[in-house]
């Protein structure tokens, strides 16, 4: 790390060490959580926040698929998206947030690209015009306090036979409890909520699940490395939409 990142960083480590506002709307914490450091989201994000293009390639985006991100913050998940498939060749892709400042970021990101389409929405109840084929949230559902219904939203808007994956935080089976406590927390005060409660979630939910289970390294914090879990599974045919 040079000094010249630390200088970059200030903004974000900043509002980190505050922490997420604890008054206002779900929506209105985000918003200012994240308004203060979306012009650096990205950059600081690309070391904290790891295999996302992982994720991304597990999905199998087919030709032709209508893929929805939900949580997607500044849209950044859009060049593994094509590097996995490149976007003109995909039937949409839906890119749905709840705050404002990262969606600016999304939404230039977004520009002049046909398929693409940007949505101020609520994980837990927006809901596309037709089922689609794949739908993943990259370290969103942790931030989510309703995560369960997001799940729920995020099975009936896919097609049968379609996929949904998840990157995330959480708290590893095999996870010391010290370390299980001191992540949790952690993560806790900027509003980012690990359990063990998700990727059970998911492996009740889907079917033929791909899991992979990691540490990671965490930008200020040498020799620490945060749990994260890679999930992708799919939705049985056959079931009701
Ligand atoms: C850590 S960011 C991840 C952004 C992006 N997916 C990425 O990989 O960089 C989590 C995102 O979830 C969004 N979010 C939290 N709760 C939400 C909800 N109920 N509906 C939609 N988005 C939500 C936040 O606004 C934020 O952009």
């Amino acid at each position: 790390m040079s000094p010249l990142d630390l200088a970059a960083d200030t903004r974000v480590l900043w509002r980190l060490l505050r922490g997420q506002p604890r008054l206002g709307s779900h929506a209105e914490r985000l918003e200012g959580f994240y308004a203060p450091q979306a012009a650096r989201y990205d950059t600081f994000r690309a070391r904290l926040l790891h295999g996302r293009d992982d994720l991304i390639a597990a999905l199998e985006i087919p030709a032709g698929a209508s893929v929805v991100e939900l949580g997607c913050g500044t849209g950044s998940n859009l060049a593994a998206i094509d590097r996995a498939r490149p976007l003109e060749s995909l039937a949409g892709v839906h890119l749905v947030d709840l705050c404002p400042a990262l969606l600016a970021l999304a939404r230039q990101r977004a520009h002049g690209l046909g398929n693409i389409t940007v949505v101020e929405a609520d994980a837990t109840t927006w809901q596309p015009a037709q089922p689609v084929d794949r739908v993943f949230l990259s370290y969103a559902l942790t931030m989510m306090p309703n995560w369960r219904a997001v799940l729920v939203n995020a099975w009936a808007m896919l097609a049968p036979g379609g996929r949904l994956g998840v990157v995330d935080f959480h708290l590893p089976g095999n996870g010391s409890r010290l370390g299980n406590r001191f992540w949790r927390r952690w993560f806790a005060h900027d509003g980012v909520h690990l359990t063990d409660q998700h990727l059970r979630a998911l492996q009740s939910l889907f079917i033929a699940p791909y899991v992979r289970e990691r540490r990671a390294p965490v930008p200020y914090l040498p020799g620490l490395r945060a749990p994260y879990y890679l999930f992708v599974g799919v939705k049985p045919e056959g079931s009701p939409l």
